[in-house]
């Protein structure tokens, strides 16, 4: 690539982790050698490892790290919002009124305990809307709970940590909850993909294309009395393993492919392609909204995980931003999907410096912005590889078509492919076939 360090040769690469999941699994297939000293190529570290010591050693020019220093800025649930708010304002106050409205993809939230009073006016206006507690510093649906009542935060509320000046005090986001998700087989879902940011400035994105549906276990009820079943209201893994009618098979998931064809047969392909697209225009917009705030550096990049969900009118929502999204993998499938997707990243990031620097997809990513928008070949109005094929075989197999940065709508086509190295393109060896064939029943459905 054009802004690659190639590492001296001569010594193996070598990688650092305390991961034991997909991540290991995929450095260890590389054949990348493991060290616990400073002297890693790579080192995919928490991010108490960023704060705490990135700024205290010197690193070499290739050496690459898989975090931008203050990613908490998209990835903390308060902080995202406030960034999109201000992305938002920005826009208006530059008067690019259009752009402006397209930032509404995140529910109406306030951050408690500080905007309380603001919370309290909006819930009066809306008596009749649920709403959704969560902390803003824990995952996997830790701490969530869903109310309708203001009462029925009061306990909440005269905990020690409700209190600014304690300094246990938890910060809140109680964001409004969409009650009307969009519904397969009666089972709510919302959707886990993965984005590949390997520079902010120019911002440099990698779309996957194979993410997936996380189901609920239980048949979906908006009433409110089914607002204590975590099962019901939260995707996350963690939570829907605990339900009796968890599937292990599927682990309660579907491929983003399997729920285009599922969406197709229903809708036609246009709607969803416009669809899919405005999924990954939330993903870009909201790193169009840090892209100023990041702090920048040659050594970091980050795999997003970012959680998705849409209405029974197809609205897409934003619900929040991971730093770091779980590797460990619940089902064969799911496994094949993390090692590939993070194999695939680390050919990007290019250590051994086998690529050209004009690639368009390496493994199941897409490039669809480096400094301007990454229009894919023959696109006319919407165009997105979410939910495509991705094409299996050598691990770095790679498109070698020549990109040119255009506009993502209207004009032809310029994306012109020159080559596969690897002999395929897409379709001649795919995932996804057999395997959407078996996962066509929506999971739980009867
Ligand atoms: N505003 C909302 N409306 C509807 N469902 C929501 C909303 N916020 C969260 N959820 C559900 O709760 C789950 C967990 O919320 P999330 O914000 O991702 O927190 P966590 O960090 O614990 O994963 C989501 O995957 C989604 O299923
Ligand atoms: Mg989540």
């Amino acid at each position: 690539m054009d802004d690659r360090k190639i590492r001296p040769t001569g010594k193996p690469l070598t990688f650092r982790t305390t991961f034991r999941n997909a991540v290991y699994e995929a450095l260890k297939r590389r054949g990348w050698k493991e060290t616990e000293g400073d002297d890693w190529d790579l080192h995919w570290t928490e991010r108490e490892w960023m704060s705490e010591v990135f700024d205290q050693v010197h690193l070499s020019s290739w050496q690459r790290v898989n975090h931008f220093r203050n990613q908490r800025e998209l990835c903390r649930k308060d902080l995202m919002v406030k960034n999109l708010k201000r992305h938002k304002r920005q826009l208006q106050k530059d008067s690019n009124q259009a752009e402006a409205e397209a930032f509404n993809f995140w529910p109406l939230t306030y951050v408690l305990p500080g905007d309380y009073a603001l919370f309290v006016e909006e819930f009066k206006r809306n008596p009749t809307s649920l709403w959704i507690m969560k902390p803003v510093g824990r995952a996997q649906g830790k701490g969530i709970f869903l109310f309708k009542h203001l009462k029925e935060i009061a306990k909440w509320k005269s905990d020690s940590r409700y209190n600014t000046e304690n300094n246990d005090a938890e910060t809140y986001v109680v964001q409004r909850y969409i009650a009307n998700p969009y519904l397969v087989a009666g089972r709510k879902f919302d959707i886990r993909m993965y984005a590949l940011v390997t520079s902010y400035q120019p911002l440099t994105v990698w779309l996957h294309r194979s993410g997936f549906c996380r189901f609920s276990s239980t048949r979906y009820s908006s009433s409110a009395n089914t607002m204590a079943d975590h099962t019901m209201h939260l995707t996350n893994v963690a939570i829907q393993k605990k339900s009796d009618s968890y599937d292990s098979d599927t682990g309660g998931k579907w491929g983003l492919r399997d729920l285009k064809l599922y969406l197709m047969s229903r809708y036609g392909p246009a709607m969803v392609d416009k669809l899919y697209y405005d999924i990954q225009m939330v993903v870009m917009r909201s790193l169009f909204s840090v892209q100023n705030v990041m702090m920048n550096d040659k050594h970091c990049f980050e795999l997003y995980g970012f959680d998705i969900l849409f209405d029974d009118s197809f609205k897409v929502y934003v619900i929040e931003v991971n730093a770091s999204p779980s590797m460990t993998a619940n089902t064969k499938e799911d496994m094949d999907l993390k090692v590939e997707l993070l194999s695939s990243a680390f050919d990007i990031l290019d250590l051994e410096g086998n690529l050209q620097g004009n690639e368009l997809r390496v493994g199941g990513y897409d490039l669809i912005h480096k400094g301007i928008p990454i229009k894919q070949n023959g696109a006319s109005q919407y165009s997105t590889m979410l939910g495509c094929d991705v094409p299996v075989g050598d691990q770095v197999a790679r498109s070698t078509e020549k990109y040119v940065g255009s506009t993502v709508n209207g004009g032809p086509p310029e994306a012109e492919v020159v080559k596969g190295k690897a002999g395929k393109k897409d379709g001649s060896g795919t995932r996804g076939g057999s395997n959407s064939r078996r996962n066509s029943k929506a999971p739980g459905a009867t």
